[in-house]
């Protein structure tokens, strides 16, 4: 597996960082998350743009390989060399602000951010969208930025542990009464025949399939609230589902051992996942298209 790491290739197991970046230190900086399928970049755009959004929060400078078409060379490369030019994959980029003495304020400006970017196959969990998946509640721990993607994951990982040794696939975070968002991926509940989520604020990432699934849905006539689920709500949904780049839509039918709606994948939750893949299969081919004319 090749990756690329401050403007060069390598193979994954030879990359190394230094112990003084500020990344591996204080967990300073961003990720991006995207979906590949056959090669190709799926909402390359949108993801940039929350990339750029992100480092421009941190105030961290914006590298050159996130401008132009630069980032869909390397990834055409990483992805070439790896083997992923078939079926699905992802593509992870971290940017952090560097490596320098520590020390908590930023470090001298002429410090250059790193960046690194890898890919990983990805196998879309079919099996288990037909059946639907369990989740946990868990008390959102996280900071108030939960719309910058940042590398500090800490209480995601330790949610996603919490439900993996349950038995789960996903942890539904709690604040203050409300349901908030996954440990990676948003929460879509379909509350008296009204599409509801979290409206788009700090307390969560705004997610590309979110904002997908919510487009799609309005254009089926399905009526959509940007209003948050409260917890008891939750138990009342009709339906359930979580919707991310990794995850796709994923229809939730149980939800700390109780069933949510009949206990199995709900109608608007599977026509939402159908129309998703479309799209998504859509857009591949529409960008294939385009390299095959540009040629
Ligand atoms: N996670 N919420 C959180 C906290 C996330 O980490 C993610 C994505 C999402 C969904 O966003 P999108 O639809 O743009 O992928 C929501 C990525 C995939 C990850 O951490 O692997």
């Amino acid at each position: 597996m090749i990756c690329y790491r401050n403007g060069e290739y390598l193979p994954r197991a030879s990359a190394t960082i230094s112990v003084e970046d500020r990344g591996f230190i204080f967990g300073d900086g961003v990720y991006e998350v995207w979906r590949v399928v056959d090669g190709k970049l799926f909402e390359l755009d949108r993801h940039l743009a929350r990339l750029a959004f992100g480092l421009s929060e941190l105030r961290i400078a914006s590298p050159d390989i996130l401008r132009g078409d630069a980032l869909r060379e390397v990834a055409d490369r990483i992805l070439a060399q790896s083997g992923l030019l078939e079926g699905h994959a992802s593509l992870y980029v971290e940017v952090t602000r560097g490596a320098a003495p520590r020390t908590h304020a930023f470090p001298p400006a002429s410090t250059s951010p790193s960046v690194f970017v890898m890919a990983n196959r990805l196998t879309p969990a079919d099996a288990l969208r037909e059946r639907g998946a369990a989740a946990i509640t868990t008390p959102d721990i996280r900071w108030l930025r939960c719309d910058i993607k940042t590398i500090q994951l800490l209480p995601n990982v330790l949610a996603k542990q919490a439900a993996a040794e349950r038995g789960a696939t996903e942890a539904i975070m709690i604040r203050d009464g409300v349901v908030t968002e996954g440990s990676h991926a948003n929460v879509l509940a379909v509350v008296d025949g009204v599409l509801r989520t979290h409206p788009l604020n700090n307390l969560i990432l705004p997610g590309v399939t979110r904002a997908i699934v919510l487009d799609l849905a309005r254009t089926l006539g399905i009526e959509v609230e940007e209003k948050a689920v409260t917890e008891s709500e939750l138990f009342e949904a009709d339906e359930l589902f979580i919707a991310g780049t990794t995850t796709d839509v994923m229809p939730i039918v149980r939800v700390d051992d109780r069933p949510i709606g009949a206990g199995v994948p709900g109608e608007t939750t599977k026509r939402l996942s159908r129309e998703y893949r479309a799209f998504m299969e859509e857009s591949i081919a529409a960008e294939r298209d385009v390299v095959t004319r540009s040629g």
